[in-house]
C-alpha cells in the first residue's frame, strides 16, 4: 500500500528521467510536489501535465548562489516539507587514464555536494513538517564494488553513501527518516550514450514505482533489482576474484 499521500514533497533532478517519473506518480497517487532542475522548460511542461498539483523552479544544485535563490523560491510554495528525494545527478567516465581534475569536481558537485546544499536548504522546513520528516538520496549500484571508468561517478556516490550512512547515525533519536537508493540501470539521459551491455536495464516508470516501494517499506538501504545487487553484492566480498575475472573483460585499458 502506498502510504505516501497527502504530503509536501520536493524533488531536484526532475527534468527528466527517474525525477520526472517520481513526480508524475507522487503528483497522481495526491501528493503536492515541488520539482526542481536545471531545465525550466522541462519543468513548466511537467507542471501543466498536473495543474495545482506541481509547483517548480530552475535550480542548479552546483551553484550555491542558486541554492540561495531556491531558498526563497521554496518558501514562496510552502513553509514545510514533508520529503526531499534528492535526483540530480551526472554521469562522465574516466577515459585513457586522464584524471582531468574539472571532471571529478563537476560530478562530486552534482551528485555529492548537490545532496549536501539540498540537505542543508530544506533542513528548516523538514523541521515543520506535518508528516514525519524524510530525507531520500538517489546513489547508484555502481557502488557496490569499482567499475572501471566509473572512478568519478562510482566516488562520488560512494560519498554519498557514506554521507547518508553517517546522517543516519547522528539521526537514530531524531524524528527524521532516512533512505539510501541504489538503482541498477535506468533508460534515461544519464545512460543513452552508454556503448556497453546494461543487464537487466529498467524504465524510468519501473523504477520510480520501486523507489516509492522502498520509501514506503521503512528500509534504509533500498537496492534494485535484486537480480543485479546480489551478484555485485558478491562480487564486493570477493573482491579480488572481481579483478581476476570480471574486471579484464570490462577494462578498456591496455596501457599506462
Ligand atoms: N540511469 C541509470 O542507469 C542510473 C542508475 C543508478 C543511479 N542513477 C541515478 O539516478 C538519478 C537520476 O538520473 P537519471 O538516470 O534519471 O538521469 P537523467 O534523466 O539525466 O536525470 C538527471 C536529472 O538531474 C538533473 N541535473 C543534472 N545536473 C544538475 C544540476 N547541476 N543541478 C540540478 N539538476 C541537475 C537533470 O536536469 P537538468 O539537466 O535540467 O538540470 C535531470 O533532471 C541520478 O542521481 C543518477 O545518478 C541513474
Amino acid at each position: 500500500m502506498n502510504k505516501i499521500i497527502g504530503r509536501c514533497i520536493w524533488v531536484t533532478g526532475a527534468s527528466s528521467g527517474l525525477g520526472r517519473a517520481l513526480v508524475q506518480q507522487l503528483a497522481e497517487a495526491g501528493n503536492y510536489v515541488i520539482a526542481s532542475a536545471r531545465s525550466h522548460t522541462a519543468l513548466v511542461d511537467l507542471a501543466l501535465q498536473y495543474p495545482g498539483k506541481i509547483k517548480v523552479f530552475p535550480l542548479d544544485v552546483s551553484h550555491q548562489l542558486d541554492m540561495e535563490k531556491a531558498a526563497a523560491q521554496l518558501r514562496e510554495f510552502t513553509d514545510y516539507l514533508d520529503m526531499v528525494i534528492c535526483a540530480a545527478g551526472i554521469c562522465e567516465y574516466e577515459d585513457n587514464l586522464s584524471f582531468d581534475p574539472t571532471m571529478y569536481e563537476r560530478t562530486m558537485d552534482v551528485n555529492f555536494l548537490g545532496v549536501v546544499r539540498a540537505l542543508n536548504l530544506a533542513l528548516p522546513l523538514l523541521r515543520r513538517a506535518q508528516q514525519r520528516a524524510h530525507f531520500v538520496a538517489i546513489s547508484s549500484l555502481s557502488t557496490c564494488v569499482g567499475f572501471p571508468r566509473a572512478e568519478a561517478y562510482g566516488a562520488s556516490k560512494a560519498a554519498l553513501n557514506y554521507f547518508m550512512q553517517s546522517l543516519r547515525a547522528d539521526a537514530v533519536k531524531l524524528p527524521l527518516d532516512l533512505t539510501l537508493v541504489r538503482p541498477g540501470f535506468i533508460a534515461t539521459e544519464l545512460v543513452k550514450n552508454n556503448d556497453f551491455s546494461m543487464p537487466f536495464l529498467m524504465t524510468p516508470e519501473q523504477a520510480s514505482l520501486r523507489v516509492i516501494k522502498g520509501i514506503n517499506s521503512g528500509k534504509f538501504l533500498v537496492d534494485f533489482p535484486r537480480r543485479l545487487s546480489w551478484p555485485l553484492g558478491i562480487a564486493s566480498f570477493f573482491f579480488n576474484t572481481w579483478c581476476k575475472y570480471f574486471a579484464p573483460k570490462l577494462t578498456r585499458l591496455h596501457k599506462l
